[in-house]
């Protein structure tokens, strides 16, 4: 099953805020709905969004071919639909690089992109695991943070995609997905995901992962990224810091793994990155509420980086 795909003129995706009390198909046919799916998070994660936004220009190119002023708008209005993840702008922009060569051409790019982040999934999920074996022995106990399975990518994910691998493999002892508060996206969609696959699991609350870690019921962080610096600093949903100043004081490793199209050396650091500030509203009815929906963990606190192409591992001096 596919997150995201193009499908009879429009874009298909699994809407991922009714999960996992339902499965339900949204087929989106213009721009505003695509943007509209984006905000919500029904589609979500970086390499997902990078599908999302080149699909949303191939929509944009088809209703506004003879309207070039429409069509630019469409395309500022995808690629900024959300800012934290690298994926989206790029994927909208190598999208409308394909825009004078007109609307199949822009699909048929599209569909490349989709078709990459497939093969990219493919190759870090070996990749990864191997790693992970290689740092951690073959009966790793892992935790892992939001969600990196097939939902945030097209299929089989990013770091929930080495850990399927590792149960295929038959090496892995134990995982942890931690919640992902305010919207759940361990809870929900990880969970989810992980019982598709028939993977055993627990759900902890976020705040217990550097607590777990401590007491030496996991022996590596695993998760994904929505951004990394030419610095190697790691943007990714809120409370991946916490789990990598655990991972740290635990002596444990602390895996990332992303695939190259969100590896962004036109940044250099974290503290250069627009964190999404999703608003008060999701996280509490009862008070006032800050609510920063990523944060950026130091390279100093990373291991090793596992992407499509390379293991960089950022522990021995070595830079995305
Ligand atoms: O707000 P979300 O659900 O889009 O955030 C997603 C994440 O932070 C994922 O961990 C990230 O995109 C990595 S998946 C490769």
């Amino acid at each position: 099953m596919r997150t995201i795909d193009w499908v009879d003129g429009a874009v298909e995706i699994i809407d991922q805020t009714v999960l996992p009390g339902e499965l339900r198909v949204l087929r989106l046919h213009t721009v505003g709905e695509l943007i509209a799916a984006i905000q919500s998070l029904a589609v979500r994660g970086a390499p997902a969004l990078g599908v999302a936004g080149a699909f949303g220009v191939a929509l944009a190119a088809r209703v506004h071919a003879d309207d070039p002023g429409a069509l630019d708008n469409a395309v500022r209005r995808i690629e900024t639909a959300r800012p934290t993840a690298v994926n989206l702008a790029r994927g909208a922009q190598r999208a409308a690089a394909l825009l004078p060569l007109g609307p199949d051409a822009v699909l048929a790019g599209a569909c490349a992109i989709r078709d990459e982040e497939i093969a990219a999934s493919e190759s870090m999920a070996s990749r990864g695991a191997d790693l992970v074996v290689e740092l951690c022995g073959d009966r790793p106990r892992l935790l892992t943070h939001c969600n990196t399975g097939g939902l945030c990518t097209v299929t089989v994910g990013t770091a929930l995609g080495v850990v399927g691998e590792l149960h295929r493999r038959g090496g892995l002892a134990g995982v942890i997905a931690s919640e992902t508060r305010p919207l759940l996206q361990g809870a929900r969609l990880t969970s989810w995901e992980l019982s598709r696959w028939g993977v055993e699991h627990r759900v902890a609350v976020d705040s217990a992962g550097p607590f777990l870690m401590a007491r030496g019921e996991v022996d590596a962080v695993i998760l994904g990224a929505d951004r990394i610096c030419a610095d190697g600093d790691v943007i990714n949903k809120i409370g991946t810091y916490s789990h990598a100043l655990g991972a740290r004081r635990a002596g444990i490793p602390f895996i990332v793994v992303a695939p190259e199209s969100t590896v962004d050396l036109a940044t250099p650091t974290g503290a250069h990155v627009e964190i999404e500030d999703r608003g008060a509203a999701e996280v509490t009815a009862w008070s006032d509420a800050v609510n920063p929906a990523f944060d950026v963990t130091p390279h100093d606190l990373v291991t090793a980086i596992v992407t499509d192409r390379r293991v960089i591992r950022i522990d021995r001096g070595e830079k995305p």
